[in-house]
């Protein structure tokens, strides 16, 4: 473990054990991308960083609810219009039924604008006896199963960079737009909606909505105007250490350095370990940082990370990320969670229901009978959040929010929900490159039970 008294720097991270990063076979021209991309501006500030570090602190506290979401991978042909639309509008409604539900604010967090990086199993891929690269997402390599596509490119970390910023743009634009305004939710029905069993009790929240805003109100205190903007934060998995370095600055009139490629970034199950190179990069900048917390993780690394990030116990600064899967949260998570607590440290817990319920099924009838296919199932999705939500109530901790992997189309990617998908349903709309996804409804169904659950008592 570093001590704190080890000085760091954007670029101290390369003394520590590094996993997960792309082999560049031209450090030249890794170079020269990289000096291009620390010349371009940030894609956020570090006034943005700071204000949703203060929300963070009030989720932690039980003031606020944390939906925080998005697609596994974003892509670079995904960069439309319609869907960075159709994500706002998803996460929208959700906070909608969320405000209703748990009586709070919601901060929101998308997985967009930067989630490009995938952390790989292993470094390659064999088929048919030719080794290649794995495909580690579309700003390092390409997914064809060639040589030159999967060849770590560094130009497609400025093409990243500049989808970022894309993205981003057109995510503030809609939102500056009055495309967020609470007073019209109407705005945000998706044609599919209206065939879903949960159409009628969406509508009695819409048609309810007055209500729901003049609580906002009371509770913000403003006025009607200040409640019509709604802000989105965003987050990727901080995995390319080089290019967070580039995009890590010191800005005027504030102390310490900002990661601003993004305002929250999160270390993977795969990079978390407690002395490794993404450890030392976070504990370095001022961005609240997300670590993901699994079966595998110990009560020693877990406090050590925790020291190690927040030095000075800064509440709003770490947020733990649980993700345990259904028959695994009831017991690995209660030992984790007290030590944090008892040790008295300031964290902000979220629960990621996705990643530990990933499984492997084969449909037995469709175009993909016979074949293996990555999917996660509702009923194991919502049992590990109603778990997460029993386990802090029991141990009189606070669960601040929920990250979910999730898209605004019709995909069929996940298992059950109110249209009863089934596994021979899977082959019908079935997109993702990486991990399968709730679609619209499924995600919308999951923020209603969600929204009962966290009800307050
Ligand atoms: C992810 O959030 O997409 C991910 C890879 O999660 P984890 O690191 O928890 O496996
Ligand atoms: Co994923």
């Amino acid at each position: 473990m570093p001590s704190p008294a080890t000085s760091w720097s954007p670029q101290s991270w390369k003394s520590f054990p590094t996993t997960q990063q792309p082999v560049y076979p031209d450090a030249a021209a890794l170079d020269r991308m990289l000096a291009e991309i620390g010349a371009l501006p940030p894609l956020v500030t570090s006034y943005e960083i700071e204000a949703l570090k203060a929300q963070l602190a009030e989720a932690a506290r039980g003031e606020r609810f944390i939906l925080w979401g998005g697609d596994c991978a974003e892509s670079f042909a995904d960069c439309s219009s319609a869907a960075i639309a159709s994500k706002l509008k998803i996460l929208l409604q959700m906070s909608l039924v969320l405000v209703q539900g748990t009586r709070k604010r919601i901060t929101r967090i998308g997985r967009f604008a930067g989630q490009y990086a995938k952390p790989r199993s292993a470094m390659t891929e064999v088929r048919d006896g030719v080794e290649l690269p794995s495909f580690r997402g579309d700003n390092v390599n390409r997914p064809e199963f060639t040589h030159a596509s999967r060849t770590p490119d560094p130009q497609l970390l400025l093409r990243g960079y500049e989808r970022s910023a894309l993205t981003l743009n057109f995510v503030r634009s809609l939102v500056d737009g009055g495309f967020a305004d609470l007073h019209h939710p109407e705005n945000w029905d998706l044609d599919f909606v209206k065939h879903s069993p949960l159409a009628a009790e969406y509508q009695k929240m819409v048609d309810s909505i007055g209500e729901s805003l003049r609580f906002m109100e009371s509770l913000a205190g403003g006025t009607l105007a200040q409640m019509q903007r709604v802000d989105f934060f965003t987050s990727h998995e901080l995995l390319v250490l080089a290019y967070e370095s580039a995009l890590t600055r010191q800005v005027p009139r504030r102390e310490g350095w900002f990661n601003l490629s993004t305002h929250l970034p999160w270390i993977g199950m795969r990079t978390n370990a407690s002395g490794g190179a993404h450890v030392e990069f976070c504990r370095g900048i001022r961005n609240p940082v997300g670590v993901k917390v699994g079966p595998d993780t110990t009560v020693d690394t877990l406090l050590d990370t925790v020291r190690t990030l927040s030095p000075d116990n800064e509440a709003g600064r770490v947020v733990l990320i649980s993700r345990f899967g259904a028959h695994q949260i009831g017991r690995a998570f209660p030992p984790l969670l007290r030590a944090v607590r008892d040790a008295g440290l300031h964290v902000v817990w979220v629960c990621d229901p996705m990643h530990g319920n990933t499984e492997t099924v084969v449909p037995t009838a469709g175009e993909w009978a016979g074949k293996s296919v990555k999917t996660r199932k509702f009923g194991h999705i919502l049992a590990e959040c109603e778990q997460a939500f029993e386990i802090h109530r029991a141990e009189g901790t606070v669960l601040a929010g929920v990250h979910i992997e999730l898209t605004g189309e019709n995909v069929t990617e996940c298992i059950g929900g109110a249209r009863g998908i089934s596994e021979d349903d899977l082959s019908r709309a079935y997109r993702s490159q990486v991990d399968p996804r709730l679609n619209y409804e499924q995600a919308l169904e999951l923020a209603m039970l969600i929204a009962r659950r966290a009800a307050p008592r």
